[in-house]
């Protein structure tokens, strides 16, 4: 635990020095007072772990949009909701109040809803097996939308999802979309949940990957889908921190240019 602090406070000090000269290299710049990189891509693709990591390598803040979907699906789960109530699915997420918050020492930000901290509980497999269902109903993600263009209505910004650069952020300055063979989502969702304590199944895993990939695509509000001028990484074959360089490169171009 102790090393996890100091790994984390190591790291911000490297973040804060490349942040101070990126900040420069953008400085005067229109740019420096209102960036956003959208991050889309399907479930697995590493979105959250590279976003993170990017933003803080960026000085950048980070939006987790699937966390929101996610806090809505864990209330509509305890509050035992019929799934195909579309109302009731609509109430739920606008009765939510969904906050980041930044804790102490802790480099990103925690999620609460309704000022419980559901940081890990929205993770819980149960949870990701909902999500789609949720995040499929119009009223749910129209409420969603308003909300993160509110919060990422000003500063610099990460924003990863699965409609930042098509709907909700579509004039983002970067967009990515972010994805790698189903195989490898399931083979590090796999490790994920094991590093957790689950005990995973892996063909469960890349059934239960493929679903959600349908239920993402297919759907008829913001489906989940390349955004014409976003850059396709594909991460099959790449570390994290080789995904992290790749759109800090990215970024830091587009800042200078
Ligand atoms: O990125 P994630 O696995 O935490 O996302 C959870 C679910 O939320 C995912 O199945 C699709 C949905 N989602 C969405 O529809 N739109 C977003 N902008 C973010 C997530």
């Amino acid at each position: 635990m102790e090393n996890g602090v100091l790994y984390l406070t190591t790291k911000l000090q490297i973040y804060w020095k490349v942040n101070t000269r990126i900040t420069s290299q953008m400085e005067n710049s229109e740019r420096a007072k209102h960036f956003i990189v959208a991050i889309d891509g399907p479930a697995g693709a590493g979105k959250s772990t590279v976003a993170k990591l990017a933003a803080a390598k960026l000085g950048f803040s980070y939006l987790d949009t699937g966390a929101m979907y996610r806090a809505v699906t864990l209330k509509a789960l305890n509050g035992k909701l019929n799934f195909s109530d579309r109302g009731a699915l609509g109430d739920c997420a606008k009765n939510s109040r969904i906050e980041f918050v930044e804790v102490d020492s802790n480099v990103f930000p925690q999620v609460f809803l309704d000022g419980v901290d559901v940081t890990n509980a929205i993770r819980d497999p149960l949870v990701s097996r909902n999500v789609s269902e949720v995040a499929k109903e119009p009223s749910v993600r129209s409420f969603m939308t308003d909300l993160q263009r509110e919060i990422g209505a000003q500063g610099l910004w990460v924003v990863d999802g699965r409609d930042i650069g098509t709907v909700v952020f579509p004039n983002a300055s970067v967009k990515i979309f972010l994805t790698a063979s189903i195989e490898e989502r399931a083979q590090r969702r796999f490790r994920e949940l094991k590093a957790k304590g689950y005990s995973p199944i892996m063909n469960e895993l890349i059934d239960e990957i493929a679903k959600r990939d349908e239920i993402d695509s297919n759907r008829e509000t913001a489906p989940l889908k390349k955004a014409e001028n976003a850059f396709f990484l594909d991460t099959t074959s790449l570390t994290i921190d080789q995904v992290v360089d790749k759109i800090f490169g990215i970024v830091t171009a587009k800042g200078k240019s």
